[in-house]
């Protein structure tokens, strides 16, 4: 371990580090919006299912590496890797993981930024009085080159600040108090999205499952965002799970990160659409723009059906960039360490060089949203409408053009899956069965593997590898429908 490496401060640091980076706008912008669109209980249950048997035993395996081998994910694949075949060309999917990071981060940063804005926004409404934006609002506010910019420097400062810094004083401490607080907020704004008189509607829209028109891309999208909302497949944890203590337990540190991102993502959805099916012309609106969900929606339930509304309006907005800044820093961190650890470089000197890197890929996003048309209708495989490359657009990037759009697709519904794969195997079944029942202590009385081991074993080898290259090769076969 070289001198430079941080190490969590407490036991608890790397819990609440590692959920930071899995609570993020995955689980309050997102989810919410690709869950509506894919038509709600039926696409959910689907994303539990991705969450529990692929999404579980990734997380320990990452976890497992990173603690294991105490190296960021290139170097970490190259030591576990060197009995294994191929030996140090594993190494190439920790090198995947930070094209990952590169491509999530240039556009995490754009969407973190209009947190900033509508905290602003709502701060207006606090001292001068609510509003109700106009339609075209949002339309324009994305349209607005110079603001987008601006708000993406600024979060993209942030981010390299506090990475600069290392992690253990700045965000440990942080997310400490932050995300108690955002659970507690959450909480109050479930509370009262149920006197909403669409409570009832948005209950039965998540939670009854229907897949009358679940499509094949939908099941790869479910599987994508459960890879993104954990924060797996690029080696994010691997990266935090390499400063973690030997002594700490994988499979608790896990299972709690597991079950607080999904049941933050849940209450979002519960607060998001009890409001959009309470309110006629919010319900029109959404079908317009589902992106901006989260920064659409929600201030209405503020500013017209809460006591303190005007107080909690600001601070959710608060709580949403820290959401997403303890999942930028890990973002970043994955990158830094990299270079950090093979390239020996200082951490200064490599937070400026990513950031300032990443923050040039993220101009070409924020630019994505209607500022610029070239940018904004960028398909990868041009504009053909009939033909192979037509076809081949479809099955890779359906209905998505702009770069922003377009990275966070790749992204997440194809380089973390691709990602979790090759983690999949190389765990599952190139690491000896000994090593892991070591890392994870889960044996038995008599010393042998347990229950639990045999659980987490059998879905690493197969319910997961393959799962994803089910999914994978049925939307690259262009099969449609999946019910
Ligand atoms: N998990 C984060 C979120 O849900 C995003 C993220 C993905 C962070 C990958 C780190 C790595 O917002």
């Amino acid at each position: 371990m070289s001198a430079n490496r941080d190490q969590w401060g407490s036991r608890l640091g790397f819990v609440l580090a590692a959920s930071g980076s899995a609570v993020g706008l995955g689980n309050l912008w997102k989810f919410p919006y690709i869950t509506y669109h894919n038509g709600g209980g039926g696409f959910v249950l689907i994303y539990l299912g991705c969450i529990a048997l692929i999404g579980m035993p990734i997380m320990l395996a990452e976890i497992l590496i990173g603690r294991r081998a105490q190296a960021s994910p290139v170097p970490a694949f190259e030591k576990l890797a060197q009995k294994v075949p191929g030996q140090k060309k594993w190494g190439m999917v920790g090198w995947l993981g930070v094209a990952a990071g590169v491509t999530i981060l240039s556009f995490y940063s754009v969407i973190a930024g209009w947190s900033l804005s509508s905290f602003l926004q709502c701060m207006d409404w606090s001292i001068n009085g609510y509003e109700a934006p106009a339609p075209d609002d949002f339309g324009n506010f994305l349209g607005n080159g110079p603001l987008q910019l601006g708000l993406t420097l600024v979060f993209s400062t942030l981010t390299a600040i506090i990475v600069m810094r290392g992690i253990s004083g700045g965000i440990e401490k942080a997310t400490k108090i932050l995300m108690p607080v955002l659970l507690a907020i959450l909480l109050f704004l479930v509370g009262n999205s149920f006197t909403l008189e669409g409570a009832g509607e948005a209950l039965s829209f998540l939670f009854t499952p229907d897949f009358s028109h679940i499509k094949f891309v939908a099941v790869l999208e479910a599987l994508g965002h459960a890879f993104f909302t954990l924060s797996l497949g690029m080696g994010a944890m691997i990266t935090y799970g390499s400063y973690m203590g030997k002594k700490d337990s994988i499979l608790k540190a896990g299972g709690a990160i597991v079950v607080l991102d999904t049941l933050i993502a849940l209450f979002a959805c519960i607060i998001m659409f009890s409001i959009i099916f309470s309110y006629q012309e919010i319900r029109e609106s959404v079908s317009g723009s589902t992106v901006g969900m989260l920064f659409i929606t929600v201030p209405k339930m503020f500013y017209t059906k809460m006591a303190l509304g005007a107080i909690l309006g600001p601070v959710f907005y608060i709580l949403v960039a820290f959401a997403a800044l303890s999942s930028t820093i890990s973002l970043l961190e994955v990158v830094v360490s990299l270079l950090v650890d093979k390239m020996e470089m200082s951490r200064a000197k490599a937070t400026l060089l990513s950031a300032s890197g990443i923050f040039v890929v993220s101009i070409l996003c924020a630019l994505s949203l209607g500022a610029n048309d070239f940018l904004s209708g960028f398909k990868v495989f041009g504009h053909s409408e009939s033909g192979f490359f037509a076809a081949l657009n479809d099955r890779i990037f359906p209905e998505k053009a702009g770069i922003l759009n377009l990275l966070d697709h790749l992204a997440a519904n194809w380089l973390l899956p691709i990602g979790g794969f090759c983690i999949t195997i190389f765990v599952g079944w190139f690491m000896k069965t000994e090593d892991l029942v070591d890392e994870l202590d889960l044996r038995d009385e008599n010393g042998q593997p347990n229950i639990w081991f045999t659980i987490f074993h059998f879905c690493l080898r197969y319910i997961a590898p393959v799962a994803i290259g089910a999914i994978i090769v049925a939307v690259l076969m262009g099969w449609k429908d999946f019910a």
